[in-house]
């Protein structure tokens, strides 16, 4: 059986490819600009930390649909949420009003997926309240980072994540609108840093084994298990410390090259997507993008019929491993939206990333067709 989707494995050959170029010229932007963090979250760390007192004398804008890990990041900051739509957009009626409260001092976009198009928001708000800070949590779509320049124009700060799109062990980064606007200290004695790493390490090198095949079903039972505790182990270790990416994982995207990695992702994305619109699986799932496509994620649908999570266990168990994002704790229920709360019960992420070609993802469709035929 072969294994769709699931955490990345590093593997040592990687460091020894050629270098590609730094991560600033790979995104096209300039050194003095970028800042790189340890996770998607450190970064959003960093530019509170820098805007602090501003936002903490009035409050923060924020979509009501949203990964929940982060929202501890905002703790000490008054929030207030837009709703989001089907088609996870900003209701704008509800905007509009926001943007009339003067004690509104900043607004958190999200980038969905790589895939949603914020550019009207930013002009708007800019347009409505220059005064207001723009916020773009561009976490999922680094990679749409590389294949188009100016993406965000006129947002004050942009935060990602490589670590979501690469075998690295941890990275985020903060991109700012002018020079030197953040920074971080080198901390050279992060043991925890050192053994988040090794967690990362041997979990890739444990999981390559086992989705090659290499052992027989017991031991191979054995290696998932252990694999699976280390990669939890190791997603235990971040938190919302302001800390740099580790040099492991900056000398990794270094010699990655993240264009051909962004285009092979697209081309995925598009065939899907393709695929979806002539009707292919339209009984059981349907796409949330139907016209902005990109070097996304995940190719984020909708299951129908209450079946996501009996389609998702179906799929595990053919070796598709489907993320779905994000799951909501009964604690944030009053925080969402009627829209979004239905969302959270229908998204499916299906994997498109970089590791599968086209032969692959067609048998994922097949997959979700059989399940179909099996109800
Ligand atoms: C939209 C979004 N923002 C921020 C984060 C946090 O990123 P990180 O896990 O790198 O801290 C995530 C994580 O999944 C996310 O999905």
């Amino acid at each position: 059986m072969k294994y769709i989707g699931g955490s990345f494995e590093f593997t040592p050959e990687i460091l020894a490819s050629n270098i590609i170029g730094e991560v600033n010229e790979q995104i096209g932007v300039s050194e003095e600009k970028l800042c790189l963090t340890k996770s998607g979250r450190s970064g959003i760390s960093l530019v509170l930390k820098s805007c602090h007192k501003n936002l903490s004398e009035g409050w923060i804008l924020m979509p009501d649909y949203q990964c929940w890990d982060v929202l501890t990041v905002f703790d000490d900051i008054k929030k207030k949420y837009i709703s989001v739509n089907d088609k996870l957009e900003l209701e704008m009626s509800e905007l509009k009003e926001f943007l009339l409260d003067k004690y509104l001092r900043g607004v958190f976009l999200i980038d969905y997926f790589g895939l949603s198009d914020l550019q009207p928001y930013i002009e708007f708000i800019k347009s409505r309240r220059p005064d207001v800070l723009i916020i773009v949590d561009a976490v999922q779509a680094f990679l749409s980072l590389v294949l188009s320049v100016n993406r965000y124009s006129g947002a004050d700060v942009i935060i990602s994540s490589p670590r979501k799109f690469l075998p690295i062990p941890d990275g985020g980064l903060v991109i700012s609108r002018n020079e030197h606007s953040f920074f971080i200290k080198k901390n050279n004695k992060n043991h925890n840093l050192n053994k988040q790493i090794s967690y990362y390490i041997t979990a890739g090198v444990l999981r390559n084994s086992k989705i090659k095949n290499l052992f027989d079903e017991e031991t191979s039972n054995v290696l998932e298990s252990l694999y699976l505790d280390l990669f939890e182990n190791h997603r235990k270790l971040f938190d919302n410390k302001v800390e740099p990416i580790s040099p492991l994982s900056l000398e990794i995207i270094k010699r990655s090259d993240l264009r051909a990695i962004a285009k092979k992702r697209l081309k995925s994305f598009k065939w899907v997507s393709d695929s979806l619109k002539h009707g292919n699986c339209s009984k059981i799932i349907s796409p949330i993008y139907t016209e902005k496509l990109g070097p996304g994620l995940v190719f984020p649908v909708r299951v129908h019929s209450h079946q996501r999570d009996s389609l998702r266990n179906y799929l595990k168990s053919k070796g598709y491993f489907c993320p779905v994002h994000w799951p909501i704790q009964e604690k944030q229920l009053p925080l969402l939206g009627e829209s979004s709360k239905r969302l959270s019960k229908e998204i499916l992420g299906l994997p498109i990333d970089q590791r599968y070609d086209l032969k692959d993802l067609s048998k994922l469709l097949d997959e979700i067709n059989m399940y179909k035929k099996g109800r």
